[in-house]
């Protein structure tokens, strides 16, 4: 089964043919981050244009690199929320309106059933196994007992960990977007030099606003001009990463499910694939998308399209929605 999948959610307007949830055709991803640059995020009436300015022609290219032609496509899909209301719309409206032009299928596509079907791209993995969702606006541990049956155990009371990446990167004066230049930035720091502190929860609850606030703490102690950029994002990085394999891995053992598996825009970040890597030395079966498979993409949603679909009578009546 070949399905074109569109995603728009967010900043990036994407387009992807891929066939058997599994095998990538072609992915276009046409990325809003010049735009957004000078107001230093993503302002959603802004972002919502830039999604009609560019959809046909990331569309196109996708048929082209495919070399596929409409009439080849078995099914159109697309990501209904959560997300940006009038981006969602975008790529909606784009993937109905092909699929009554061509009398095909519109299938649902919910984006973080998609973050986690990005893991099937190019691979073998199949259920079960324990998946760490974290993305700018979520993060989830969950329990992937089938293709369409996930049970979430853990979620953050506060802030997303993506989220959190790019509020320590503006208090560091890292420009947007933050979370993958504090990445970089980690990679050249001493992530011993602050022990900045794990949030006492509940075992089912992530929280990092006490080390966002900790971070605060330590950039007040310097000027800007001698701020030791470097050491704080490797410390915040490795106290971050720490917590957040800690608790997959307690699931996983809780579970007694040895397969885990990373997903959405921050599993693209080096020291948590790295942490992750190293589980197998300890028995685990261990998976992380490719790097263009871990932020927002189209293959994701073409995979998810044909793995776990929003379950609906008539799926041309689905709505846009922006919470989960
Ligand atoms: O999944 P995604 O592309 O969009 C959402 O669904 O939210 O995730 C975007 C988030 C942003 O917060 C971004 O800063 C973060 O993922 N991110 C990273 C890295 N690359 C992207 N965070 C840490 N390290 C990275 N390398
Ligand atoms: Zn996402």
């Amino acid at each position: 089964m070949i399905i074109l999948g569109i995603e728009s959610s967010c900043d990036e307007t994407a387009a992807s043919i891929v066939k058997d949830g599994r095998f990538v055709l072609s992915n276009v991803v046409s990325s809003q981050i010049k735009t957004h640059e000078k107001f230093g995020g993503v302002v959603p009436e802004v972002a919502a244009r830039e999604h009609l300015n560019s959809i046909n022609a990331v569309i196109q290219k996708a048929y082209l690199e495919a070399n596929i032609s409409p009439k080849e496509i078995d099914a159109f899909a697309s990501t209904v929320g959560p997300g940006l209301v009038g981006c969602l719309l975008v790529g909606l409206n784009a993937a109905k309106t092909l699929s009554i032009v061509h009398s095909k299928p519109y299938i649902g596509v919910n984006h973080l059933n998609a973050h986690v079907s990005a893991n099937f791209i190019n691979s073998d993995l199949k259920p079960p196994f324990i998946c760490l969702l974290v993305s700018g606006g979520h993060s989830q541990i969950i329990y992937v007992k089938d293709y369409d049956k996930q049970e979430i155990l853990a979620t953050t009371i506060d802030d997303a960990v993506g989220e959190v990446y790019d509020k320590v990167a503006r208090l560091c004066s890292i420009p947007y977007p933050g979370g993958i230049l504090l990445d970089k930035k980690a990679g050249l720091g001493d992530k011993t030099r602050f022990n900045f502190p794990e949030a006492k929860v509940k075992e089912n609850e992530f929280s990092f606003s006490g080390l966002k606030t900790a971070v605060l703490r330590e950039v007040k102690k310097f000027d800007k001009e001698n701020l030791p950029t470097d050491d704080i994002a490797a410390s915040f990085q490795y106290r971050i990463c720490d917590t957040l394999i800690k608790k997959t891995k307690y699931f996983a053992d809780n579970l007694n499910c040895k397969t885990i598996a990373l997903a959405g825009g921050v599993a693209a970040n080096s020291e948590l694939r790295k942490r992750l890597e190293e589980l197998k030395e300890k028995g685990y079966s261990t998976h992380a998308p490719e790097l263009k498979y871990c932020t927002d993409n189209a293959a994701m949603v073409a995979s998810c399209a044909f793995y776990n679909p929003i379950k609906t009578d008539d799926s041309l009546l689905l709505e846009v929605f922006s919470r989960d």
